[in-house]
């Protein structure tokens, strides 16, 4: 076997593990105060949802704290408290910690409650049990369910920076995805030839049929390039997005760009966002056999029952024709509201 092959399938494996991995800094044994969780040690909510972080007390010393904090590895400088709490009281920190509260649902609860999942909100929490003598944590991850989209800038192939690649997926309604989100689009059916920035740094595409043009004969994977330069490296983005607040609906019709803009504006909405498109064919199963404008200039158009007259490619997704002149009168519209 080839050894880039072995490589590819462990650095696979030893992602989706570590999804679930569950810390114990107390160590060998089992946990003296905390409940340990194979109960649930992941939980999902999409965007805009409500969802709680279990952390269960199994007995309590006499004094001790509990401290709610988000791992994050790439950020350098103090841990991010979202939260303290001792018997009596609570003190919430922070940005999140506006969205957040202790559920309290009886005597041993100290599970953390979050409100209005963002994109970012995604990540590692740690419970910790802090008394002063024998501290006790437990993590546990909260993934957002959503859809990864490949985004390329209007000037063509491996034109982002990755920070210019942060920008134009916030700017579709998404952030970069992080490598578990793009594991995870790949088990569900992303095939991208094309390399594209992630959240930490790092260039990575996934291939589910192995062609030569795409990385050889390799086995079906997520093909790395591992991190690159962020201010020189160029490349396109792996974007992230959840549900929407709004939906997103057709205007027939054979519009330059800016009389989409126009007909949509007649209907009170905008002309949508890459991401909300893909947020509506991912939750909604939305089927359009119609390319449309989209604010970015692009035209595009969401298949969810692959047919033979609708691009005749035998998968469900998004299809793009890219950035077409913007005076030609070709295409509808899709609006968003
Ligand atoms: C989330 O919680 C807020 C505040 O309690 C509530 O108003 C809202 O309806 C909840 N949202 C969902 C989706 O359950």
């Amino acid at each position: 076997m080839n050894p880039a092959v072995i490589f590819l399938l462990s650095t696979t494996c030893f992602s989706c593990s570590s999804a679930l991995y569950v810390h114990n800094r107390a160590g060998s044994g089992r946990l003296k105060y905390l409940l340990e969780p194979p109960v649930y040690a992941e939980v999902s909510g999409r965007r805009g949802d409500n969802v709680t972080l279990p952390c269960i007390l199994r007995s309590k010393p006499s004094h001790y704290k509990v401290k709610w904090t988000k791992l994050e590895p790439e950020r350098v400088g103090p841990e991010n408290v979202i939260m303290m709490s001792n018997s009596h009281a609570s003190k919430a920190y922070g940005e999140l910690g506006r969205r957040a509260a202790l559920r309290k649902a009886h005597a041993m609860d100290a599970s953390l409650w979050l409100g209005r999942l963002r994109l970012d909100d995604a990540g590692t929490y740690r419970c910790q049990l802090v008394n002063g003598i024998e501290d006790e944590s437990v993590d546990i991850t909260l993934s957002i369910e959503g859809v990864v989209f490949p985004y390329q800038s209007k000037a063509g192939r491996y034109k982002f920076t990755f920070h210019e690649a942060e920008a134009a997926c916030s700017a579709q309604d998404g952030t970069l995805a992080s490598y578990s989100q793009l594991f995870r689009a790949w088990t569900e059916g992303l095939d991208w030839c094309n390399a594209g920035w992630l959240l930490d740094g790092t260039v990575h595409y996934p291939i589910l049929q192995p062609r030569p043009v795409c990385g050889g004969d390799l086995l079906p994977g997520i093909r790395s390039y591992g991190p690159k330069d962020k201010d020189r490296d160029r490349f396109d983005a792996f974007c992230f997005t959840s549900q929407t607040s709004g939906s997103v609906f057709y205007v027939s019709g054979a519009f330059s760009l800016e009389q989409a803009v126009q007909a949509c504006r007649h209907r009170g909405a905008e002309l949508a966002l890459v991401g909300q498109l893909y947020a509506a064919w991912y939750f909604q199963k939305y089927d359009q056999c119609d390319g449309g404008w989209l604010r970015d200039g692009s035209v595009r158009f969401p298949i969810s029952s692959p047919r033979e007259r609708c691009g005749g490619i035998p998968e469900a997704g998004v299809r793009s024709f890219g950035f077409p002149d913007r005076t030609q009168h070709l295409y509808g519209a899709y609006c968003y509201r």
